[in-house]
């Protein structure tokens, strides 16, 4: 079974239309995570090419790769640097060099086996060398509202996401890679907060249209209404409560 490909063509669509397809606080937070000068780095899914960009004005030796090909395209004229390079490229075939940090901002959840992915992504590590992965978490009220669609209506609540990953599956992975895992979620207002109304307000009447689900307008409201005032005011930030895990795995010493 082999779904990812058929995402590409949604891919790039998407990059043909937009130059990026999310906006999170993902880019802030990695940035400061690493020193990044003169380190080797693998951007494993890097779509437009922002990101990548960043780390090379910060010091770093970039290579993006992407399979998209308008998301490629766009990072070519876009987001140019003499430390940075790009290639087309399915991640799922063969790669090649060895970097100091390998980061996937994003990505994993749409490849078909995201643990056979880290298997060889590991491979391509320097001795000293981590992976710096980031994932939309399902473990909040965002998530429990919309996996609830998903598992038990059969909603498609996001366009190209083939996996709902958690921080459950990473510490699993790391342990079966045999690497040392850190973690932590960012975005709570997203999964708990003021942004899970905007998102959901806006998420909702479009996965009941596609599910040809006949909710009215009235009853979503009444619910985001009920989430708002009854939930959300006493919802408290927890490490796992946010909308996007962030995960470091590295090599045990
Ligand atoms: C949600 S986007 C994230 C893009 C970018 N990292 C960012 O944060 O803006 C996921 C990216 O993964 C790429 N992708 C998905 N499967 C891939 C594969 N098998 N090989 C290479 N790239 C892939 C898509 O083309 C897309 O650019």
């Amino acid at each position: 079974m082999n779904k990812n490909i058929k995402l590409k063509k949604i891919y790039d669509n998407t990059f043909k239309k937009k130059s990026r397809v999310r906006e999170t606080d993902e880019f802030k937070e990695v940035l400061k995570m690493e020193k990044w000068t003169g380190k080797h780095i693998l951007d494993v899914g890097c779509g437009t090419g922002k990101f990548a960009y960043m780390i090379a004005k910060k010091g770093g030796i970039v290579k993006g790769i992407d399979y998209s090909t308008t998301a490629i395209a766009t990072a070519q004229s876009k987001y140019n640097h003499t430390n940075l390079s790009y290639e087309q490229i399915d991640v799922s075939k063969k790669i090649s060099g060895k970097y100091d940090v390998i980061i996937s901002i994003g990505t994993l959840e749409h490849m078909d086996q995201p643990y056979k992915m880290l298997k060889k992504l590991k491979n391509h590590l320097t001795p000293n060398g981590k992976m710096i992965l980031t994932s939309p978490n399902w473990t909040n009220p965002r998530g429990f509202i919309l996996m609830t669609l998903s598992i038990l209506f059969d909603a498609p609540i996001t366009l190209a996401d083939l996996h709902y990953l958690t921080p459950v599956d990473f510490v699993k992975w790391a342990d079966k890679l045999d690497m040392k895992i850190d973690w932590k979620t960012i975005e709570h207002s997203w999964s708990g907060g003021d942004k899970l109304i905007i998102d959901l307000k806006q998420r909702l009447p479009k996965v009941f249209k596609d599910m040809k689900a006949n909710i009215k307008q009235q009853k979503i409201d009444l619910f985001l209404k009920w989430i708002n005032h009854k939930a959300l005011p006493i919802i408290q930030s927890s490490k796992e409560g946010g909308a996007i895990g962030i995960y470091v795995l590295s090599k045990r010493k």
